[in-house]
């Protein structure tokens, strides 16, 4: 069956199993993405970002165990799929780019190795054709003097240019999604802008969907169609990138806003971080995860999790407080 979905996830719930006890990393947590599309998923460390995205690509790591739900990518029913099956997925349609491009080159190689390796995994090319493609990719991605930079070792490059080379890799293959985890953390900051950028001048021309993961909302406010804010492992709110800035209803999302630094800010304006410390993942709280931080919580929010409200066809929240709305027909702010 062709869904409308490149991905779709429905319901997800994943743990890890650890001597402490269980983790309960991602608990009910719902999104898809379409073709071509850019879906950013925000939230601060530990809320589950990254074992979302390593599930989908069946690398959840030990002690981790799929508990519930669907996980559906390009035809795949990602539940079912066998560690062969996967192996070959990852190489053909979807690549996965880390936050340190350090860590994820090999020091002891030459770039090119590293390039020409990955593509003679994914095509049947000649020896000049695939160095003609380790060229083209490196082209792709704005390094000028590409045959030089082939015979150059990572510690060689700048770090912007370990991140362009890492997604000439991930680009071999010609993936339907890009999984970008935290892509350009570890860089500062004109070359981060100069890595998004890049990103998506690569949609454009690849037409790729891209699933970028980030704990810093002002990242991706130019660059998503979608948005989904995670927290303490759940979706706490999920809209369009307009929705979410210009119109958010969690009181998590707006305490994100709030902690941007803006543009036109005056100079002396300080940015309000988020007051509290994140959830004790072993022990979560019954409630709304965020109601021990939330300026707004009521009694129920202790005790109970929030329904989803839905505001159109794609925006949606878990928040007592868009339910106390909805329930007294006012609106919430
Ligand atoms: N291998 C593991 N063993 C135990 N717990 C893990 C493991 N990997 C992740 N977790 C837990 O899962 C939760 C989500 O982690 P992660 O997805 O890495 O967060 P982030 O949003 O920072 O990417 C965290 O509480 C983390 O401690
Ligand atoms: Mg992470």
């Amino acid at each position: 069956m062709m869904s409308e979905y490149l991905v779709n996830i429905e319901h997800e719930r994943l743990s890890f199993f650890t001597p402490a006890g269980e983790v309960k990393a991602l608990n009910d947590v719902s999104f898809h993405i379409k073709q071509g599309e850019v879906l950013g998923i925000v939230g601060e460390s530990g809320s589950g970002k990254s074992v979302t995205a390593y599930s989908l690509m069946g690398l959840t790591a030990y002690p981790g165990k799929l508990l519930g739900g669907t996980l559906d990518f390009n035809g795949h029913r990602i539940n079912d799929m066998t560690e062969k099956e996967f192996r070959k997925m990852r190489g053909n349609e979807v690549s996965i780019i880390f936050q340190d491009p350090m860590t994820s080159l090999n020091p002891v190689y030459t770039i090119g190795n590293q390039i020409r390796e990955v593509i003679k995994l994914h095509t049947d090319k000649s020896r000049k054709e695939v160095q003609e493609r380790a060229v083209e990719l490196l082209e792709l991605v704005g390094i000028n003097e590409p045959k030089k930079r082939l015979k150059q070792y990572p510690h060689e490059l700048s770090g912007g240019m370990r991140q362009r080379v890492m997604i000439a890799i991930a680009l071999a293959c010609e993936p339907k999604l890009l999984i970008a985890d935290e892509p350009t953390t570890a860089l500062d900051v004109t070359i981060q802008a100069q890595i998004l950028e890049l990103m998506m001048s690569l949609k454009e021309k690849l037409g790729m969907a891209i699933m970028m993961i980030t704990h810093d909302l002002g990242v991706v406010a130019s660059m998503c169609d979608h948005i989904a804010v995670m927290y303490a492992g759940n979706i706490v709110e999920y809209g369009t990138t307009d929705d979410i800035f210009y119109n958010p209803k969690h009181e998590y999302t707006k305490g994100l806003i709030r902690s941007i630094p803006r543009m036109d800010s005056k100079e002396h304006e300080r940015l309000v971080p988020i007051e509290g410390t994140p959830v004790d993942m072993l022990n979560p709280p019954k409630g709304c995860p965020f109601a021990s931080r939330c300026d707004a919580c009521m009694q129920i929010c202790l005790r109970e999790k929030a329904p989803v409200t839905h505001f159109g066809d794609v925006h949606y929240t878990s928040c007592w407080m868009n339910q106390k709305a909805e329930l007294e027909g006012g609106s919430a702010k």
